[in-house]
């Protein structure tokens, strides 16, 4: 028989992955055009053809051996200083390639670096509403999760709840930025409070409180925002990151950690890295992947086509008199429930066939979320099922 432990996790298994295979049977029972499905994040964009180039160009010109062979556990050196390279070039940091561990997506890195700091009992606080998956990841190295209320309607973190949930066994604070499933992208000056919380905290408990900043929509910015990076304001700094959106290709698996080099005990956190990568199974990221993203390390997808759904999706809902905070960054929408009840709108919508994710699974009831890394054509196709949908709720919708 499979763990108890195991049991209880298929029992509250993903809403998200729930809902995503709920659009394949809708859509085998009314067919895929009218089905409007803004459940699940898996990204929409061609992947850019400089990537693709990329992939071929190492097939073709590294030995086999070299290519699928297994390697240093924190990845190849060249592509770890290309990344290093291209960081530094970019914000103005100091990385070098030691300073970077190649990981199976930003999954695999968050798990190693939560495998590398906590002890059980360990505490990592994350700011509400958060990606679901962070459960699972601090219970795997049985860590507590501690959240951090959001201010609303900004989205933005209660500050003053993060400093009272800091106690003498806060290991980290995860952050995601930009967030899924809000879109909210957290300014410079929010960053450099938080770190200054996390300074005298760390003065008065005596020992480090890591911050883990996970990037993987970091490249996904509108109008001009700049997603600040996290170690020019705080030393004790793990950014985790992920190939994923920004080249449309999840389903690979690559990514990386970027160590802060001014890290209390640098040296022996990239170790410890370096050990969680192998004995979590992962053993390295893998290799083609690692070949290819050094060879095209500013290969980018198209940002505008996300905007351009942004645009449509945002100004028709909120015309419709639905309530949310205008995204920022990533592929998130997250919208008021009319209902108090979240899962009766999430039920309501379904009849219209239009899939969304409740907002409890990001620990925000009352809420919504829509993946709108969709077609632009089944955005407009979706319209008049919104439409119909918001005359439901009218005289709710504030
Ligand atoms: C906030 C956040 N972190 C981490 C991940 C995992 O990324 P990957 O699948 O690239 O490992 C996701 C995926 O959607 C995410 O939204």
């Amino acid at each position: 028989m499979i763990s108890k432990q195991m049991q209880q996790e298929i029992a509250g298994s993903s809403a998200i992955r729930a809902m995503f295979l709920e659009g394949k049977e809708l859509a085998r029972q009314v067919g895929a055009g009218n089905v409007y499905d803004f459940s699940l994040g898996n990204p929409m964009t061609p992947v850019p053809e400089e990537f693709t180039g990329a992939i071929l160009k190492a097939v073709q010109e590294e030995g086999s051996l070299e290519l699928h062979g297994y390697m240093d556990n924190a990845g190849y050196p060249e592509t770890r200083k290309a990344v290093a390279d291209n960081l530094n070039q970019r914000f103005g940091t100091d990385f070098t390639g030691s300073h970077i561990v190649m990981t199976v997506g930003a999954a695999g890195a968050l798990n190693v670096v939560l495998k590398t700091l906590l002890d059980p009992g360990d505490e990592v606080l994350v700011l509400a509403p958060y990606f679901g998956e962070y459960r699972g990841y601090v219970a795997n190295h049985q860590g507590v999760l501690r959240e951090v209320k959001p201010n609303i309607p900004s989205f933005q973190p209660d500050l003053e709840d993060l400093e009272n949930k800091i106690t003498e066994h806060t290991k980290a604070l995860l952050i995601n930025n930009p967030v899924n499933p809000t879109g909210v992208i957290y300014p410079e000056e929010t960053i450099q409070k938080m770190a200054a919380i996390l300074r005298k905290k760390q003065e008065e408990y005596g020992h480090e409180i890591y911050m883990v900043s996970d990037e993987p929509y970091r490249e996904l910015a509108y109008d001009g925002r700049q997603v600040p990076f996290l170690t020019k304001y705080y030393e004790n700094t793990f950014v985790t990151y992920s190939f994923s959106k920004s080249l449309s290709i999840p389903g690979e698996r690559i990514g990386y950690i970027a160590v802060c080099p001014g890290m209390a005990g640098c040296k022996e956190a990239l170790g410890g890295l370096s050990v969680a990568n192998r004995i979590l199974g992962f053993v390295n990221a893998p290799s083609l992947m690692q070949k290819a993203v050094a060879l095209s390390v500013d290969a980018r997808t198209d940002v505008a086509y996300y905007d351009r759904n942004r645009q449509l999706i945002y100004g028709r809902l909120t015309d419709l008199g639905f309530t949310c905070v205008k995204p920022q960054g990533a592929f998130y929408l997250f919208l008021k429930s009319p209902d108090p009840e979240e899962g009766n709108f999430v039920k309501a919508a379904k009849k219209h066939h239009i899939l969304l994710v409740g907002g409890s699974a990001f620990s925000c009831p009352g809420y919504v979320r829509l993946a709108y890394c969709v077609s632009y054509e089944m955005i407009e196709r979706s319209l008049p099922a919104f439409e119909k949908l918001a005359k439901e709720y009218q005289g709710q919708l504030t």
